[in-house]
């Protein structure tokens, strides 16, 4: 079975050998998918029969988003927090406590179905790579439940036993670090791809994200960090040292963590969400772009910190706050997302590429940041198969 989608008015390829400038861009081009992947992209003119043909009447088709980072195995919310921080009080790890509380007391069908649904709502709005993290359960039992869970559903599944001490812990945060770092380190190794830490203060210090980061390399899985998300600190320059695939959050940054992304493959996952969610000033993408690093854009939808599982209104917020082009904030949301998880065939639609495929409900990309708050997804495909048909 081939699906031919012609007549698209502008074809984001993300592959600068296909098309114009950065995105790749062919006009008037047509897109065949072929078991689950794209089996032809060009000019319309040129494109060979299908057993279906879709007309795309003139909108803009792009890759499925790749979100690189999401919290989605939780119970409850924390709409009464969010409403508190919108009348003045600061955001602090402390309120992850609250989910946590609500989540292991979540039974497992309650968390597969939040998660599934938060999955549906993304892959509506055009995203089709998932990276969803555990975090919220905080004991060996707990944590293993999560990620076993996430990897029924999600397409990257990461290991964050360090997120917060959990309250049994008081403040013996060596102590939970050690198991984070051990008993429940291998308990969830086999269901995961990466390890993460909460480099921050109020959470973990560098010391101990490298433990934990560090016992799970020597367990298989690859470092990923949020780092500089509330305060200057060690967590960039952490996740540098390590070679991970991410640092994410970005906030606040001295000169010297931006010179250290810029020289290293490691990519700088802005989530501008949050910063929206928390009153907080937005990460300084441009400086970041302009020094050579490479950036992703993600939701870090959670129920505290960004509960948002719009990629286009992350890019449009990235356009207007941060100065990013319309180009580069979609090239972020897609191929930055793909190399924030070091994939190579999501986030971009080269022949051969997993046939995740977004076409707007508009006639370029750069509308995705002109209208924000409009939904403007018209049809999706991840994996060769249509969304909600
Ligand atoms: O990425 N910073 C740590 N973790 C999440 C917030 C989780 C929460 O508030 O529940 C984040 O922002
Ligand atoms: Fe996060």
């Amino acid at each position: 079975m081939s699906t031919a989608i012609t007549n698209i008015g502008e074809l984001v390829t993300n592959d600068p050998g296909r098309g114009d400038g950065p995105l790749g861009i062919v006009r008037d081009a047509a897109l065949v998918i072929e078991d689950g992947a794209v089996a032809w992209t060009g000019p319309a003119a040129g494109a060979p029969a299908a057993d279906e043909v879709v007309d795309a009447a003139g909108r803009a088709v792009l890759p499925g988003f790749v979100d690189s980072h999401a919290h989605l195995v939780f119970a409850g919310e924390r709409a009464e927090e969010f409403a508190a921080r919108m009348s003045g009080r600061p955001y602090a790890a402390g309120g992850i406590r609250t989910t946590v509380e609500r989540t292991r007391a979540a039974s497992d069908d309650e968390l597969r179905a939040n998660l599934r649904r938060l999955v549906d709502e993304m892959a509506r709005q055009g995203t089709t790579t998932v990276e969803c993290k555990s975090g919220y359960g905080l004991t060996v039992e707990q944590e293993e439940r999560a990620v076993r869970i996430a990897a029924e559903i999600a397409d990257e599944v990461t290991y964050l036993g360090a997120h917060v001490v959990p309250s049994e812990y008081g403040d013996d945060t060596a102590g939970y670090t050690r198991l984070a770092a051990t008993g429940m380190l291998s308990a969830c190794a086999p269901h995961a791809r990466w390890v993460d830490a909460f480099c921050e203060r109020g959470a973990f210090d560098a010391d101990q994200a490298r433990e934990v980061l560090q016992a799970g390399i020597k367990a298989g899985l690859m470092p990923r960090l949020h780092a500089n998300q509330l305060t200057e600190g060690p967590g960039v320059r952490l996740a540098v040292e390590l070679d991970a695939a991410s640092a994410d959050h970005c906030t606040f940054l001295s000169g010297a963590d931006v010179d250290a992304l810029a020289s290293s493959r490691t990519v700088a996952t802005l989530l501008p969400g949050v910063e929206f969610s928390t009153r907080q000033p937005y990460p300084d993408a441009r400086r970041l772009l302009d020094a050579g690093a490479t950036v992703a854009l993600a939701t870090d939808c959670n129920p505290g910190s960004c509960y948002s599982s719009s990629m286009a209104f992350c890019i449009a917020v990235a356009v207007r706050d941060m100065r990013m082009t319309p180009a580069e904030a979609v090239w972020s949301a897609t191929a930055g997302g793909a190399r924030a998880l070091r994939r190579t065939d999501v986030g971009h639609l080269s022949v051969g590429a997993r046939a995740d495929v977004h076409v707007l409900d508009a006639p370029s990309h750069i509308h995705l940041a002109y209208r924000p708050g409009v939904p403007q997804t018209f049809a999706v495909w991840k994996r060769g198969h249509r969304v909600g048909a």
